[in-house]
């Protein structure tokens, strides 16, 4: 990266940061989103006109067979990937009308993403990857260092700093990458079926920290197959069914 972009990546963090989240009335509202993939000649709608507004600080369990579109869902929500139909307001900013470089420190500053497979950076200590996403905010190494580790103590992994990922099991490396999405403390949290390669023990942490992120007042939204998210106090429950989106009441 040259000093001209990383200029201008203050500055994007800058703007980004100056957005009043007081004010925000939803922190996701997708109106008539669509996906549609194309492979050659085939082509896939992998979600079909979705509307859908999530309120600041709301829960929601999103349950769908194999293929029915929630991976999609939660990427274009993250600013991973894009709708090819309709708008995508993330705390009421419409991400698909900025380029990739806003899209990508939009995402750093809110959104925590949490995967099935953990996603850590193999090569970084626990420590380092939950202080990974912090690099673009204006915090001192020294500050960016005892965040994280005060975030590590908070999935009970204090013990565990200086392992890497594969010293690590499972539901620990699942609990550092909950430390990681909190790293810039987003307002919304995107868990793409976090419990689902987790013994039960483990999978109970993770929906405790899920729970006790809600609590702090973060939109959660988590696609799973797993009933108890599904159960969380407060959780609302929507079924997708390829690529459809409805109320599951
Ligand atoms: N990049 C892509 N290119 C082409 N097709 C894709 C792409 N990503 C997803 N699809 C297709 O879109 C549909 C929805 O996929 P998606 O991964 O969102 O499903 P899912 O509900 O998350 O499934 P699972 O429960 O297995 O994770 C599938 O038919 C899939 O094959
Ligand atoms: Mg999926």
């Amino acid at each position: 990266m040259s000093d001209d972009d990383a200029w201008v990546a203050d500055d994007i963090y800058e703007t980004i940061e100056s957005i009043d989240s007081d004010g925000v009335k939803f922190a996701v509202r997708l109106q008539n989103v669509s996906r549609r993939y194309s492979l050659g000649k085939r082509e896939i709608d992998a979600l079909k006109n979705i509307n859908l507004g999530i309120g600041m600080g709301e829960f929601v369990a999103i349950t769908g067979a194999s293929g029915s579109g929630k991976t999609t869902l939660l990427n274009i929500i993250g600013a991973i990937d894009y709708a090819t139909e309709g708008r995508v307001f993330v705390m009421d900013v419409p991400i698909g009308d900025y380029d990739e470089s806003f899209r990508a420190t939009f995402r750093l500053a809110n959104t925590g993403f949490i995967f099935q497979s953990y996603n850590l950076i193999s090569t970084l200590t626990a420590l380092e990857n939950v202080m990974f996403p912090m690099q673009l905010t204006d915090k001192s190494l020294d500050e960016i260092q005892e965040d994280s580790l005060q975030l590590l103590e908070r999935v009970w992994l204090a013990e565990r700093t200086d392992h890497l990922p594969w010293q690590l099991s499972s539901g620990e490396q699942q609990r550092v990458a909950i430390a990681r999405a909190m790293a810039n403390d987003p307002p919304i949290i995107l868990a793409d079926e976090p419990t689902a390669n987790l013994d039960s023990e483990s999978a109970k942490m993770v929906r405790d920290l899920l729970q006790l992120l809600h609590q702090s007042g973060k939109a959660v939204i988590a696609m799973t197959h797993d009933s108890a998210i599904v159960r969380t106090k407060g959780a609302r429950h929507l079924t997708m069914a390829d690529g459809v989106l409805s109320s599951n009441v």
